[in-house]
């Protein structure tokens, strides 16, 4: 597979989810599991660029996929747009489904530049947050997409 821009390859188990791979192989461990059944998107990854929640994947079904999980989105010297929008407006609390919320915003930016609050709202219906409430992370998602759309220019 490649994950984060590098080809690797691991032997595992074949029941193994690949959000396990993830953090038990490869130690990416910004890949949070909280449900471990489909319903928090705390373990949203982008598989061959689309977001999916690693939990419900077995790893061997991305053999020879391409995999990004957070820790590929950004770093503390060259934070992605959308990472920087979610410090500045309080996107965050605990931080658990940060990572997820924000794979989730560049999937939405990604698809629709200018989205609306309702098309925002719709778009982290799938990521739950126990501590903000959401209003933040919607002011930070739409912030991210100002920020990117000024990228672009
Ligand atoms: Fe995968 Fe909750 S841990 S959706
Ligand atoms: Fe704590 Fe969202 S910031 S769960």
């Amino acid at each position: 597979l490649t994950l984060n821009g590098s080809l690797t390859s691991v032997e595992i188990d074949s029941r193994m989810r690949l959000a396990d791979l993830l953090r038990d192989k490869f130690g990416l461990t910004g890949t949070h599991i909280g449900c471990g059944t489909g319903n928090c998107g705390a373990c949203t990854v982008r598989i061959n660029g689309r977001t999916s929640k690693s939990c419900c994947v077995l790893a061997v079904d991305i053999d020879g996929s391409s995999i990004v999980t957070i820790e590929g989105i950004g770093d503390e010297e060259n934070l992605h747009p959308v990472q920087e929008a979610f410090i500045e407006k309080h996107g965050l609390q605990c931080g658990f489904c940060t990572p997820g919320m924000i794979l989730s915003a560049i999937q939405l930016i990604s698809d629709n530049p200018a989205p609306t609050e309702d098309e925002i709202r719709d778009s982290i219906a799938g990521n739950i947050c126990r501590c903000t409430g959401y209003v933040k992370i919607v002011e930070a998602i739409k912030d991210a997409a100002h920020r990117m759309a000024e990228v672009k220019v």
